[in-house]
This record gives C-alpha cells, sequence and structure tokens, in this order.
C-alpha cells in the first residue's frame, strides 16, 4: 500500500543567468505554497507533516543530455494526494517555459517488506538534518531474476545468510551497510505503479546525511556493491547518481 506520494523535480536552465534564476525563484516560491519547507527541520520525523517539500542544488552540474544528472536545482515534494504532485509539476513546467527543463521522478513510501522488528531495531536512524543537509538521489531497478524470485527468497538477502553461489556466510544487504545506520538517514520510495515497467526505475533511493558523513555514504555504497557480502547486488541495476545539499530557496 502506498502511505505518501514523492516527486524529485530536476531542473536544468537552459542559461544560468540573472533572468533564469529570478524566474526559477519566483517558480520555486509559488509551488511551496501550502507545504512545510524541510529545511527548517532540524528534529526527528515523527514530527514532521505528510505535506512537505525541499529545495536541493548542485552548484556544479555534469553535462549531461539525461536531464537528472545535469540539473542543478531540484524539488522534492511529498504528499499524501498523488494528483497534487502532477498538478506541481505542470505548474513548475508551465512558469519556467523555456527558462529550463523539468524532468520528474516519482515514487511513493510503502511499509517495509523485509523487515522484522529485530531488523527495524537494528536498522532505525534518526532524521537529524535540516539545514546543514547533504542530499544523494539515486534511482535503480533490480533485475527480472530477482523478481522472479519469492518474496521469502528475496527477504533473505537483507539478512546475514548463506550465499548459494559460494557457500560462504555472507553479511546481507543491512549488515553490509551497518556503518551509516547511525549518520544516514534514508528512504526508499516504490514505484507506485508497479515493478519492472520499461524505462522506468523500481525505486528511488533518498539519502541524507551531515557533510563529514559522506565518506561513511561513499564506504557504505562500496560495501554493498561488494557481491562477497552483499549478495543481493548480482541483482541490482544502479541509476546515475545525483548529490547535492538543500537550500532554503532556489
Ligand atoms: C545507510 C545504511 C543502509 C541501511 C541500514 C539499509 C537498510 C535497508 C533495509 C533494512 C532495507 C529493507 C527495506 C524493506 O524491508 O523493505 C533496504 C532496502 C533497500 N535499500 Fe538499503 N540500506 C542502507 C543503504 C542503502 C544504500 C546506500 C542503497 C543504494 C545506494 C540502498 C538501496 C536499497 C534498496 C534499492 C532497497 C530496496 C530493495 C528491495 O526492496 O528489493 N540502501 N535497505
Amino acid at each position: 500500500m502506498n502511505l505518501v506520494y514523492s516527486k524529485f523535480l530536476f531542473v536544468t536552465l537552459a542559461q544560468d543567468d540573472t533572468r533564469s534564476r529570478a524566474r526559477l525563484r519566483e517558480a520555486g516560491g509559488c509551488i511551496a505554497r501550502g507545504f512545510f519547507n524541510e529545511f527548517h527541520a532540524n528534529g526527528t520525523p515523527s514530527n514532521r507533516s505528510n505535506e512537505t517539500i525541499q529545495f536541493l542544488a548542485c552548484p556544479t552540474p555534469g553535462q549531461y543530455n539525461d536531464g537528472l544528472l545535469s540539473a542543478a536545482f531540484v524539488a522534492h515534494v511529498t504528499t499524501k494526494y498523488r494528483p497534487r504532485l502532477d498538478e506541481i509539476e505542470t505548474e513548475l513546467a508551465r512558469r519556467l517555459g523555456r527558462v529550463a527543463t523539468v524532468r520528474a521522478l516519482a515514487g511513493a513510501v510503502q511499509a517495509p517488506r523485509y523487515t522484522s522488528d529485530a531488523l527495524h531495531e537494528y536498522a532505525a536512524a534518526e532524521h537529524t538534518t535540516g539545514d546543514v543537509s547533504r542530499n544523494v538521489i539515486i534511482p535503480m531497478s533490480k533485475t527480472a531474476a530477482w523478481w522472479s524470485m519469492s518474496m521469502l527468497e528475496r527477504h533473505s538477502y537483507f539478512y546475514p545468510h548463506v550465499d548459494r553461489q559460494s557457500g560462504n556466510t555472507v553479511s546481507g544487504h543491512a549488515k553490509a551497510a551497518e556503518r551509516g545506520i547511525d549518520t544516514i538517514y534514508r528512504r526508499l520510495y516504490h514505484n507506485h505503479d508497479g515493478y519492472q515497467r520499461a524505462d522506468e526505475y523500481d525505486f528511488i533511493t533518498y539519502f541524507e546525511c551531515a557533510d563529514e558523513h559522506l565518506p561513511t555514504f561513499d564506504l557504505v555504497r562500496q560495501s554493498l556493491r561488494d557481491d562477497r557480502r552483499n549478495p543481493e547486488w548480482r541483482f541490482v541495476i544502479e541509476g546515475p547518481e545525483w548529490r547535492g545539499h538543500r537550500v532554503l530557496r532556489w
């Protein structure tokens, strides 16, 4: 079941000049109306509203054509009412006109599937960022072989288990990522229309942490990619990684 819906709106300016920046700022101000701005959220997630917006910026975006890695600006909007996200995307694109292109990735927060109470207790992290946040967005999918396994089979990959390929006892996803538990806030968005859809991602993974913990994030990524520790990654198709930081407004 989808609990809340989210959209990441990646904005690439055609030209980075004063006029375009002014349009961007104005458009950002308009779409933010009625949402809680997460820049002010220096607390735990439990107190927060479901209707949130955050503005992210990447000072040095790459020269790509995919509209995601080229984006210097991202708005991340979350709401319980899915049609509102489409309205906001349309509104943003309309207000920006030719000044910028907008590429959207959408997903929904769902109840965890593989997380037992014990795993929840082991891997739960508090949200303590806000105005000091580094933010990483990585869309990804899993292979057909992953989705052809039963839910119970998939479940084992998140726990220490015996790897069928090597016969060794391995850490599994959660333990391989252990170093990030205390310092990296994470959120998983599922494709709300289902998995294995052509030209769409199964998941959007989203992380935030303070500056000094970015190296830990990189270590966690390396560790998860090591299929001798985490065989689950054999089934992962990684999308591009967008990195930026949270700003009060664009
Ligand atoms: C920072 C430490 C991390 C911890 C403690 C952690 C833990 C977990 C746990 C417990 C789940 C299972 C959720 C469920 O029950 O549905 C999960 C799912 C997932 N994690 Fe992580 N994770 C971490 C970092 C990462 C990173 C860095 C990535 C990718 C770059 C990632 C990608 C995913 C994906 C794609 C899923 C969904 C997999 C699926 O449902 O098949 N995780 N993670």
